[in-house]
């Protein structure tokens, strides 16, 4: 962690969402689920902060809100100081970027890598000479400039995590949320998407909030991590402590399943 705080960018506080489950037959009343609870979180610019939490306790729930495609039963969000929904969202779609766990999915199979990257690109009005940026967050991903004319189903799963990323990179964004990036993956290309993405924050001063299930994917890449259990974070701090002392029940179970300590950036 750096030594002098710097300034906040993602601030979420008291932050609950809570669905109501469809009524069942059997009763009228509409059961609820509480996804997120109580969430208090703040990250600052050039964080890599992990938030880990087995299947089902709540980490997408908390990545959408992050992301303003959901709106929270309660609680409040703030980028740099504004509260969200911002007057201008288009400033904040350009500065908060996400990556989703199944390329597979989030590339559209009716469109060119060129039209995926560069529709972002357009939506957000962006000026500037858009064939330059394509090329250039090709390379930032390490994709050859003539993967511009293949289709998804023509990539390796890996290549087609690039291009989601190459995608997320194109407007420049400050922060990038990577929601279970490399779980659609398999462990030889899970490691190279994971060596690429540290790389990125590294050379463009990428803020990167890491989702995973898997404590030794975040421990590959994050300095701080929050444990997520039921909705709500049980634990946090930096990676390394978490890991050499964990506080809590949970996280030392975390701990425990992770075959050997991986190295720690
Ligand atoms: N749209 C929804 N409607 C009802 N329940 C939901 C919805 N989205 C998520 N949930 C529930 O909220 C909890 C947290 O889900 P999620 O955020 O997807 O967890 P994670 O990403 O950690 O696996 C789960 O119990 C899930 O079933
Ligand atoms: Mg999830």
């Amino acid at each position: 962690m750096s030594q002098t705080m710097s300034p906040v960018i993602l601030e979420a506080m008291s932050l609950c969402r809570t669905f109501k489950l469809p009524r069942t037959s059997l009763s009228s009343a509409r059961a609820e689920r509480h996804a997120v609870v109580d969430i208090d979180l703040t990250v600052n610019i050039g964080d890599r902060l992990g938030i880990v939490g087995e299947s089902g306790s709540g980490k997408t729930t908390l990545a959408k809100l992050l992301l303003c495609l959901d709106k929270p039963s309660s609680g409040v969000i703030k980028f740099k100081t504004q509260e969200l929904p911002l007057a201008d969202m288009a400033k904040f779609r350009r500065e908060v970027q996400v990556v989703f766990q199944d390329p597979r999915s989030s590339l559209d199979p009716r469109m060119t890598i060129d039209q995926i990257i560069r529709e972002p690109l357009e939506c957000l009005n962006l000026q500037e000479d858009h064939d330059t940026r394509i090329d250039e967050v090709l390379d930032h991903v390490d994709l050859e400039r003539k993967m511009r004319a293949r289709y998804p189903h023509e990539l390796s799963g890996g290549q087609r995590q690039r291009v989601a990323i190459a995608r997320a990179l194109a407007p420049r964004p400050t922060v990038l949320i990577a929601d279970e990036p490399v779980s659609a993956l398999d462990v030889l290309v899970r490691d190279e998407i994971l060596q690429l993405l540290a790389g990125l924050t590294d050379n463009l001063g990428l803020t990167i909030i890491l989702i995973s299930h898997d404590l030794s994917v975040i421990a590959r890449l994050c300095d701080k991590v929050v444990v997520m259990q039921h909705g709500r974070i049980v634990e946090s701090g930096a990676t390394e402590n978490v890991f050499r002392s964990p506080q809590h029940q949970f996280t030392a179970e975390l701990v425990a399943a992770v075959p050997r300590l991986p190295e720690i950036r």
